[in-house]
């Protein structure tokens, strides 16, 4: 349906926009900057601060003839309000004049700045929003230079007043706008911050236990347009126009955020650059404005005094110092003394350009390159991923998202948000999961099932879907009924899929269930359709783009069975103590990475390798987006990027690998995968006009956030050419349990206890605990209790964990996040017995 323009008038510029717009909006597509301080782009308008008056006038109107009044050359009369409105909260409507720069308006808006210095502290040369503050700007443009007020009648606030410990409130610089109380309520549904008190003693507080309580607290200092809020990294630690900016993508998680690295040259960090925030890129496909606290905060580990900053050999049983060409003469020994087979193994973490020379370095050395994430369906993307112009902001009414086995929330915050807005704007929203998540309360259809029955639920979805589903029977077939249909018949539809609970083969039957169901109801191969895999790392789908793939079989038979093995970005002891016996004795072991993880300590040689903030390359989202980042600070002691390790390796072996330089290996990687044919730098760089226009020469539009110059990544495109989907096999693998053993399902927490969180000291005590849940029954049943160690069997080594009783988990598993406390990496019986000895505190 098209829209209705609407035409008006702006200080004299003829304006034409869709009805319903605010006139603020409408002016900003003319070039005319009306001042806001309470109105942003994606709040809801509520027209507290009054900053943007401005006079409106609208054509006089006739009630009985129904028509507008004219004067003697034809021209409508226009009837001026008389008072000032606000430009935000007033919609365009035809023939409408309004006046931005008349004396009453002018007059208007330097009376309202005048009213929001009274208390204002005027720190600004000790600001941290000083040099980039919609405030000061604002007040340099329309305020009125002196003020009428008596300076001693200034209010004294706190200005210091942590609103838990990643936030700091200044109250005597709020100018109580409500953005960041509307943030959190409007957009991440945390409605953890409020006002507090009344008139001069407003003040914005937190009641939420820890303070602050979400995983987007971050963007709110963002979006404060004064220096009020601030993060516990930055509060006094830079001026924004001492700071130099690096353009960078977020590789915690397979959204692939925008990121802008602001970093500065410090004496006590010996003179070098460090980072000093991390803020979101505007990237309208992405990320839009808003990144997770995780992808904001957690870069402190890349600094942390523990990196590995040398090459390690091991000398007498000792890992000891030494130099590059030593460190590289004892791989190339190792490998060739140790002959077939070599093992790789790696993961998501690493770039394209990283993964790529892996690959083909391993290969070229006889051995067999593989991925250690073990969700399904990377080889599917091209066929049945989103396809280029995906954009989940576009998803609204007669769409559909089905969200399958995965809390993203946990797993991918900013998909979480992105797909609750798409359910609030209309989009059906059905979710499909073992145990309840955050999602579940935005969804139209929320469908539980047993892990093992989860295939069979997206069954009956596609026969209801198809019209297949027998009639009847109770309100879960009626909810599959409805669910089905409503994906059948939706214009648009995504899966996002993850893989709790599964096996890697389990997930492999699950992801083709998906497939079928799309191809069935005629959602492939066009925008805003197709699968999203909820990778665990952010550049799992770039691992498969490069070719590779999972262990098919057990990784401890293929560890035992290799005489070397290169692992890169990967710490399998860590996630299972039991692997270090088939490692320990006769494998020559090499290790790529940033910390001396528990598989590091046991290498034969230990490689220290940059970090994402320290170098450049090209991360793949699971949206299928190659994006590229940029260094930002330099590196820490002698590491090297990954893909320069491979190889110097390479050359020191006397094998020829393409590229000596990211931008070499990337062209060599689009050369040689077919789905990255034609891509290049060039393109990924294109960075269009965006809307809203946040990050523009006026900051105070949007608040702080920065305007994207550096390129949106590219899009891959669809490709069916020679797949083939095969046939649905629906068999489901029964584990085996021994007796009395339950089912342990490791399960994502945004703040997990991995090495990189780990040594963020930042988010220390919002780490997920390292506990046990499991629901009341069960307890019960095995005697032990709430926040009491229970000893835990697995895999021959024995973990004490207190347990935590939590109603929400299905009765017939226990789960636990990721931890050193209880390693696990796939669902596994284990033998849970109480000790009813220890109790935490
Ligand atoms: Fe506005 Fe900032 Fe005050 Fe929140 S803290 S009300 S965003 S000025
Ligand atoms: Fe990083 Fe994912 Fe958070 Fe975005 S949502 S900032 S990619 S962890
Ligand atoms: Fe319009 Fe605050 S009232 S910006």
């Amino acid at each position: 349906m098209s829209e209705t323009m609407v035409r008006l008038t702006i200080d004299g510029l003829e304006v034409e926009v869709p009805s319903g717009t605010l006139l603020v909006d409408a002016a900003k597509t003319v070039g005319i900057d009306i001042p806001v301080f309470c109105y942003h782009p994606k709040l809801e308008p509520v027209g507290m601060c009054r900053m943007c008056l401005v006079e409106v006038g609208t054509p006089k109107f006739d009630r009985e003839k129904g028509e507008v009044i004219r004067d003697e050359h034809g021209d409508p009369i226009i009837d001026f309000w008389p008072k000032l409105a606000t430009a935000c909260t007033t919609p365009v409507s035809e023939g409408m004049v309004v006046e931005v720069e008349s004396q009453p308006a002018v007059r208007g808006r330097e009376q309202i700045v005048e009213y929001l210095l009274t208390s204002h502290p005027l720190d600004c040369p000790i600001c941290d929003k000083g040099g980039e503050c919609p405030l000061q700007n604002l007040t340099m443009q329309h305020g009125p230079g002196v003020s009428r007020f008596i300076f001693e009648d200034k209010m004294n606030l706190d200005k210091h007043v942590p609103l838990g410990e990643l936030i700091f409130l200044d109250r005597e610089r709020c100018i109580q706008c409500a953005r960041c109380v509307r943030f959190q309520e409007e957009i991440v549904a945390d409605p953890v911050l409020t006002f507090g008190h009344r008139g001069r003693h407003l003040e914005i507080m937190t009641f939420s236990e820890p303070g602050f309580d979400s995983y987007f607290s971050g963007n709110t200092t963002d979006i404060c347009p004064v220096g009020a809020l601030t993060t516990a990294d930055f509060r006094f630690g830079a001026r924004p126009w001492e700071m130099n900016t690096a353009a960078s993508i977020c590789p915690h998680c397979p959204v692939g955020c925008n990121l802008s690295l602001s970093t500065r040259r410090e004496a006590k960090s010996g003179g070098d650059e460090v980072v000093k925030r991390v803020m979101p890129r505007q990237n309208e496909w992405v990320n839009e404005i808003w990144i997770c606290d995780k992808g904001r905060f957690s870069h402190h580990f890349a600094a942390s005094p523990e990196r590995i900053t040398h090459p390690l050999v091991r000398k007498d049983g000792e890992l000891v110092q030494v130099s590059w060409d030593e460190a590289l003469e004892r791989v190339a020994d190792g490998f060739r003394a140790a002959g077939d087979p070599l093992v790789g193994l790696t993961s998501g973490r690493p770039s394209n350009e990283d993964l790529f020379s892996f690959q083909q370095l391993v290969t070229k050395l006889g051995g067999n390159p593989y991925l250690y994430d073990s969700l399904a369906g990377g080889a599917y993307a091209d066929a049945y991923g989103v396809s280029s112009g995906t954009n989940l902001s576009e998803m609204g009414p007669g769409d559909a998202i089905l969200v399958i086995l995965s809390d993203l929330h946990e797993e991918a915050p900013i998909w979480w948000l992105r797909v609750k807005q798409a359910a609030e704007r209309g989009a059906t929203l059905v979710t499909l999961n073992a145990r309840p998540t955050r999602l579940d309360g935005f969804a139209a259809f929320h469908l539980e099932s047993p892990y093992q029955g989860i295939e069979a639920k997206v069954v009956a979805l596609l026969n209801a879907a198809m019209g297949r589903q027998p009639a009847g029977g109770g309100s879960e077939s009626e909810a599959i009924g409805l669910a089905g249909k409503s994906l059948a018949e939706a214009s648009n539809l995504v899966i996002f899929y993850g893989s709790e609970g599964l096996l890697y083969q389990e997930s492999e039957s699950l992801v083709r269930t998906c497939m079928q169901l799309l191809d069935e109801t005629g959602h492939v191969g066009r925008k805003n359709n197709g699968l999203i895999p909820v990778w665990p790392r952010g550049n799992t789908q770039g691992a498969w783009d490069v070719g590779l793939r999972p262990i098919e079989g057990d990784l401890e038979g293929t560890l035992k069975s290799s005489a070397a093995a290169y692992f890169l970005a990967v710490d399998p002891i860590g996630d299972d103590p039991a692997l270090a016996e088939a490692l320990q004795d006769n494998t020559f072991l090499v290790v790529q990475e940033l910390f001396l993880t528990s598989t590091a300590e046991v290498a034969d040689v230990v490689l220290p390798a940059q970090s994402f903030i320290e170098r450049e390359g090209t991360f793949t989202s699971g949206e299928r987006r190659v994006q590229r980042f940029y260094p930002a600070v330099p590196r820490q002691g002698e590491a090297l990027p990954d893909w320069e390790i491979t190889s110097k390796m390479a050359e020191i072996m006397g094998i020829e690998l393409k590229g000596t330089s990211a931008a070499g290996v990337f062209l060599e990687l689009t050369d040689q995968t077919k789905v990255y044919e034609g891509l290049n730098y060039p393109a990924l760089a294109d960075a269009p006009d965006q809307w809203p226009d946040v990050g523009g020469e006026d900051v105070y539009f949007g608040g702080t956030s920065y305007r994207n110059l550096q390129g949106i990544g590219v899009q891959l495109p669809h490709d069916t050419s020679g797949f083939q989907l095969l046939p649905l096999d629906l068999e489901v693998q029964p584990k085996a349990s021994g007796d009395g053993e339950i089912l342990l399902v490791p399960v994502a927490n945004l703040y997990d206890r991995g090495i990189l969180n780990r040594h963020t000291t930042l988010l220390k005590d919002r780490l997920a605990p390292a506990v046990l849940k499991m629901n009341g029954a069960l307890a019960a049943d095995l005697s032990v209790q709430d926040g009491v160690d229970v000893e835990v069997h697995v895999n021959g080594h024995v973990h004490l964990l207190p347990v935590q009783v939590d109603e929400s988990i299905p009765a017939d598993v226990v789960v636990t996040g990721l931890s050193q406390e209880l390693p696990i990496r796939e669902p596994t019986y284990v033998g849970i017995k109480p000790t009813g000895v220890k109790k935490k505190t």
